[in-house]
Parts: structure tokens; sequence; C-alpha cells
């Protein structure tokens, strides 16, 4: 009978056989996050709507048009449409910016929010995020730009553009909302229901409508970069100059506002042309009132997210390498009761120093269980039967060669299999 029930739009099982391409890319942010110093954060799946509300902005179309809200027993709650608010929220709940400064957290989480599905944009998607707090210095930003570079460039992938710009702070803001207001004005009646509203509290966000009519009068409007205080501009090109020190390519792009109202000054993204429209790869900047709203404290503060289901789509786009599933190292195949007994006993054995190992459980014969330890790929295959119990020794085959080699089912079992495991290894590294 077919199932009737299917999983949600916008949604993606990961199955066994591709759960690599998933350990590949969480080793590499992990790993490569920790040399630059930060510590990993685990955050509840849902917060309290307000959150969201407060610091995403709720005039952005996350907030707006895209988050799965419940109210439960009267309180209202969302399911993280991002990262950021409820990393934040954490640190201050817990005290962290209390500690040394700066605090450099980073997560690995689901992220869900209503969106058009099509190829990298998911209902639920997955995010490596980081979040750096208490520097104002722009090396900071140079730092974390580097970090997210390192990454990529740690993945193999090639040709992805950074591109930055600075949308300043709520001094040249006041002023760019002023040159956007005289914008848009005469334009209103065609922008959609959302945007006009925006047009009076928000009109930056109607530069990041995702409406194609919206869009289209938004590319005309005034650039942020034009309005720029001197604190502001000075942090812009303080940034370039390290950034170009550092040898890291970018394009400044006057366009970029992201869709989050949090951010100040520096934002970034980086984009491929390899796998479509949803060509963001990893999207961030600096925040520096958020904290302060949130908590009345001020700290300066920044980060970054990558979507792992875009970066994963640019890696098989690209043909960049993955680690391999592990498979079997050793399939034991027994012939009857007491057979199957050793193979348990040996089994643990060999699990017990960390081999994978596995044996029938299916009650099969000989021949289909050769077929299965096949089918697993299983690198050794070693046949149990009465005679091998008896004289305590069997012979184990290597899979690839078909070369078979005696080993002792004693108490040397271990030290037997391992060292013809290695020897074997070691001359298929050849
Ligand atoms: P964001 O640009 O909204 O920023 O998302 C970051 C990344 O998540 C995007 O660049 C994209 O790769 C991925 N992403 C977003 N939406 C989807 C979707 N519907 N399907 C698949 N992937 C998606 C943030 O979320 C900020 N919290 C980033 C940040 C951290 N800024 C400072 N700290």
């Amino acid at each position: 009978m077919a199932l009737s029930i299917k999983r949600p739009l916008g949604t993606e099982d990961i199955t066994p056989q591709n759960v690599n391409k998933w350990h590949t890319v969480e080793t590499i942010v992990k790993d490569t996050a920790k040399t630059f110093g930060f510590k990993e954060i685990r955050i509840p799946t849902f917060e309290s709507t307000e959150l969201f509300e407060r610091s995403v902005g709720d005039t952005t179309d996350v907030v707006q048009k895209e988050m799965y809200s419940v109210i439960a027993k009267e309180s209202k709650f969302t399911l993280r449409p991002e990262g950021t608010a409820g990393t934040i929220r954490a640190m201050v709940q817990n005290g962290l910016l209390n500690d040394a400064l700066p605090q450099k957290v980073f997560y690995i989480l689901s992220c869900f929010r209503h969106e058009r599905p099509q190829a990298g944009r998911l209902r639920e998607f997955h995010q490596f995020g980081l979040e750096m707090a208490g520097s104002q210095s722009p090396y900071a930003d140079a730092e974390v730009i580097s970090l997210a570079k390192s990454i990529i460039d740690r993945t193999g992938l090639k040709n992805i553009a950074l591109n930055i710009n600075s949308i300043g702070c709520p001094t040249c803001r006041a002023n760019y909302h002023k040159a956007l207001k005289e914008f848009f004005a005469p334009k209103v009646d065609c922008l959609c229901d959302t945007c006009k509203s925006r047009l009076d509290r928000n009109p930056m966000r109607i530069l990041d409508c995702k409406s194609p009519i919206c869009s289209d009068i938004a590319k005309d409007a005034p650039l942020i970069l034009d309005y720029l205080c001197e604190d502001c501009s000075t942090h812009f090109e303080k940034l370039k100059s390290i950034l170009t020190n550092m040898g890291i390519e970018y394009s400044v792009n006057p366009k970029i506002v992201r869709g989050l109202d949090y951010y100040t000054k520096t934002v970034f993204e980086f984009i491929t042309t390899d796998i479509g429209a949803q060509g963001t790869v990893c999207g961030g900047g600096r925040y520096d009132g958020l904290i302060e709203q949130l908590s009345g404290k001020h700290v300066p503060a920044l980060g970054f997210a990558m979507g792992l289901e875009r970066l994963i789509l640019t890696m098989e786009s690209q043909g960049c390498e993955f680690m391999e599933n592990q498979s079997c190292e050793l399939y034991i195949a027994p012939m009857g009761d007491i057979a199957k007994d050793k193979a348990v006993e040996l089994a643990k054995n060999l699990r017990d120093e960390g081999f994978l190992v596995e044996y029938d459980i299916m009650d099969r014969g000989i021949k289909s269980q050769m077929k299965y330890a096949n089918k697993i790929k299983a690198k050794f295959v070693l046949v149990v039967g009465d005679n091998e119990i008896q004289s305590n020794s069997a012979k184990v085959k290597n899979m690839d060669t078909g070369e078979e080699s005696p080993i002792s089912l004693d108490k040397n079992f271990y030290d037997s299999f391992s060292s013809l495991y290695m020897a074997n290894m070691l001359v298929s590294e050849d």
C-alpha cells in the first residue's frame, strides 16, 4: 500500500545514503569555528514570538509573512526563523556577556520559514551560524568574514563571491529613511500592500521585498552608502583595507540591505551562481544595537549564518569531495547456532575496540550471507562453522582482493584482526 502521508512541502529527509554530506560540512564548520576560538551553543527550537518581533523586526518579510507561530496556553511561541535572536537571548539570560569579552559562540540548528519552496529554499532548513559579542573594531568584522571564507575554502568550493556593504547606524539611517520616503512616495500606489504600510515605519524594508513589482520599483532607489555618517564611513573604509591586507577578495554591493532589522554598519553575503536564484550561501553582519534593545546593556556584536542545504547543493554542483559513509569492516558469517554465539562474542570483542562489525541475524544460508556482505561493502568476511570453533582458528577474506588469511579465534583475535586490517589498509592506500 502506498504511503498516504508524505513529508510537509518544503522539508527534506536526510537518509543514511546522503548523511555523509552533512557529516562533511558539519565537521568542517565545527573544526573551523573552533580554530577561531568559538564554542558551541544550543538553544531551544521555539522562543516567545515577541523575541523575533523585537529583534528581526515586525516590518520584515520574515516576521510579517513567514513565521510558524502557535498560541499555547495563552502564550505566543514561534519556531525560530533564524539563530541570532535566540542565541543573543541565551547569551544574555545565561550571563555570558558578564564574562570576558568578546564572547564567541557557534551553532548548527534547524530554522523554519513559510516561504515558497524552490531549489535551495525550504520551509525547514539548517544553518551553521556564529555570533561574536563585545567588539566594535572593524578587525572583528574582518575576523568573522575570514572565518566564513576559511569554511568555504575548506569545502573546496570555488567562485563564491563576497559582497559587502555598510547600512549605517541610526544616525545615518534617519537621513536615508527620509530620502527613501521621498523616492517611494510618488510610487506608493504601485507597491504591494505590505510595502505600502512599510513606507512610513521602515522604508528600507521595501528594498528587500520579494514582490517583483516592488523590487523593480526599488532598483533605482537611493543608496545607503551615500548617507553614511563619518563613524560608519571610517569603519567601512578600515574594514575594506583589512580585507585587502588579508588577501580576501570582495566587491562592494551598495544594494545589500539584508532582510532582518537588527543590522547596523557592515553587512555581507557570499554568493554563488551555481544553484539558481537562491545563491546566497552565507549572510551576516554587525548588529550593534540588538543586545541593548533586548537587555539594556550596550554590547556591539556581529555574526553570520550559512544555509547548510545551499552549501551542500553548491558542493554537489561543483563536484566537491565528501567524506564517505563508514562501511562494515568485518562481516561474520556463522553457520549453526554454536557459531552464532561465537559470532556474538567475536563481534563484541572488536566493537569494544571501535571496529564496525556485523553478523547474520536473518538466519540466512552461507550463500545469501556472502551476497549481503557484498551489498553492504564489507571489507573482510569471516566464516565461522563447527570446524573453526573446534580448531579455534578460521580464515578471514579480504573482499577487495579475495585473499584469505588465517586468524585465531582465541584471546588473540582482536590483535590478529587489527594487524591484518592495518596491513591491508596500508597496501590499499599505496
Ligand atoms: P539570513 O540571510 O536570513 O540571515 O539567513 C542566512 C542563510 O540561511 C542564508 O544566506 C541562506 O543560505 C540560508 N537560508 C535562509 N533562508 C533559507 C531558506 N528558506 N531555505 C534554505 N536556506 C535558507 C540570518 O538568518 C541571520 N541570523 C544571519 C546572522 C547571524 N547575522 C548575524 N548573525
